[in-house]
């Protein structure tokens, strides 16, 4: 597939870059802005982008590239540092700017981007979106300024000979008109790339290695009941012998209501024959009595699981298999995988490592061909091969699930009163058009008794909340604003269907400071 490569210097927009790239149709890869161009890139290797980065390209240890610009021979586009670091590379300077240009600023032409691809079709003036403290000072030697800001700093440079181009704008940020066109044009007409990237291109690919790789062995994977898995699981029935694939589903207890029917009867509509599922919450409420503390509820949660990931493994007398996992682009990135030590690694704190996943990577028995599509694509992919909406606009879930909702000691009492609550919930705001705005809602049950009123009896209840926020990533949040008649009527519901909830509330913090979970 042609590939635009992304060299990640650590920027915060570094994925946005590649997510809107994917979503013109071209393939992206994003790689540590330090490290050298794997291999196997090279021979489809169209373009390449320079992100921005947190360093100043004249700081001493600002990060630099691993080859030399001026022979890579590929086109090149450098975006803010990624713009300044071709400048310095060419032998021009960049200096603090002493006042940073943030927010919108509108970009005039200079009258030589006319035979340069990038601006194709670009109005004089349009507005973009920068965020900067450096400037450049002087260009390099047979660059071109083709655009200004507002501010008259350069805006835009390209190489007179050479497709090198640079820009001091960010045209991944939504906020920059015309920011799709200028990739667009960058991808398309400086680098020629074909948009051949889609969902039928990917399955049929990854079918292809699937075969070529698996053959006729076993394929074990767990479903958790997320879309990542579900789709996965999708995705090895299609491609491979479904007698092969071998799902495994450990029922904690701690799913949401009728999850677990749900997801194992869609696998079985799609083809699964080879469904083992182990109930195993007796084991889970057990090890949770009388625990309190959130951290301690996660390692036990996280360590049961495993210890049953083995069991059932063994018991179901697999030799010689593979092992496949979820695991997104995002996944990989986060981990650190993706993104060299300088960038900004947010790794997830609440992933623990798997023994059985670590001794089956180190066999060389881990497949996880979901591993370069963003969590869109995954659901694209899903609703490709037929997976059910319901389960492919799902929202996410925690790992440690409804245990990080039940506020104290977790009882199998405690869960049925918040799975019912919690579907009420889910269902009316599905039914009133609004599951699909919001990014994650759920109940959460408080640890506190309230009084209240039934009839003449006055009674102690549980306090409920109501949790909605909206976000991109999960990494920040709004809250989600409800319509207040919803809000009340959807209330007035679960006290009159849930007898053991007198009150509800809902959470009106954003992230930060608060989190989306309440442990
Ligand atoms: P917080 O609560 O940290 O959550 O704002 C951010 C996102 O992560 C999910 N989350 C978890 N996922 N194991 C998981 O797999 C966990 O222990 C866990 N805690 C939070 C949360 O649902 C949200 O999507």
């Amino acid at each position: 597939m042609d590939t635009i490569l992304i060299l990640d210097f650590g920027g915060q927009t570094s994925q946005l870059i590649s997510r809107r790239i994917r979503e013109l149709g071209y393939y992206t890869e994003i790689i540590p802005g330090e490290t050298e161009i794997p291999s196997k890139l090279k021979s489809n290797l169209k373009g390449i982008i320079l992100s921005g980065s947190p360093y100043s390209v004249y700081q001493e240890d600002a990060p630099k590239l691993s080859f030399d610009l001026a022979s890579i021979g590929i086109p090149v586009l450098g975006i803010c540092y990624g713009m300044q670091r071709i400048v310095k590379d060419f032998g021009g300077t960049v200096k603090a700017g002493g006042k940073k240009e943030y927010g919108r600023s509108k970009v005039f032409f200079t009258g030589r981007e006319k035979d340069r691809g990038l601006l194709h079709n670009i109005p004089d003036g349009f507005i973009s979106w920068m965020s900067h403290g450096d400037i450049i000072e002087n260009i390099p030697r047979n660059f071109d300024v083709l655009a200004l800001s507002e501010n008259h700093h350069v805006a835009a440079i390209s190489h007179r000979e050479k497709r090198i181009i640079g820009i001091q704008f960010h045209p991944e940020v939504t906020h920059c008109q015309y920011g799709t066109e200028i990739l667009d044009n960058f991808a398309g007409i400086v680098c020629g790339a074909r948009k051949n990237w889609n969902v039928e291109l990917f399955i049929e690919n990854t079918c292809r290695e699937l075969r070529k790789r698996v053959g006729e062995m076993k394929v074990l994977l767990l479903i958790s009941g997320g879309v990542d898995s579900s789709v996965l699981a999708t995705l090895l029935l299609h491609c491979l012998n479904p007698k092969n694939v071998y799902l495994l589903y450990i029922d904690t207890g701690l799913m949401r209501k009728d999850e677990t029917e749900e997801v194992l009867g869609n696998l079985e509509r799609l083809g699964a024959v080879n469904i083992n599922v182990r109930d195993a919450s007796d084991r889970f409420f057990e090890a949770l009595e009388g625990v309190e503390d959130p951290e301690e509820k996660r390692r036990i949660i996280g360590d049961l699981f495993m210890k049953l990931e083995q069991e059932e493994t063994a018991k179901l007398g697999l030799k010689n298999y593979f092992l496949a996992q979820g695991t997104l682009y995002t996944d990989m990135i986060e981990s650190g995988k993706g993104v060299g030590n300088r960038a900004q690694v947010i790794k997830s704190h609440h992933n623990v490592r798997s023994p059985l996943v670590e001794e089956l990577r180190e066999k060389g028995k881990l497949i996880e061909p979901l591993s370069i599509l963003y969590k869109d694509e995954v659901r694209k992919l899903g609703r490709k091969l037929g997976l059910h909406e319901r389960i492919i606009e799902r929202h996410p879930f925690p790992g440690p699930g409804l245990a990080v909702r039940i506020l104290g000691e977790v009882t199998r009492e405690k869960a049925g009163i918040l799975k019912d609550a919690d579907s009420i919930y889910i269902e009316e705001l599905k039914k009133r058009g609004l599951y699909g705005k919001i990014w994650q809602a759920f109940a959460v049950l408080l640890p506190v008794r309230s009084v209240g009123v039934r009839g003449d009896s006055r009674g102690y209840r549980y306090v409920l909340a109501l949790r909605a926020v909206v976000s991109k990533d999960g990494m920040t949040a709004d809250v989600f604003q409800f319509p207040t008649k919803d809000l009340l009527e959807i209330s007035a519901m679960i006290t009159n269907k849930v007898p053991e909830i007198g009150r509800v509330v809902y959470d009106v913090s954003s992230k930060p400071p608060a989190t989306i979970e309440w442990e």
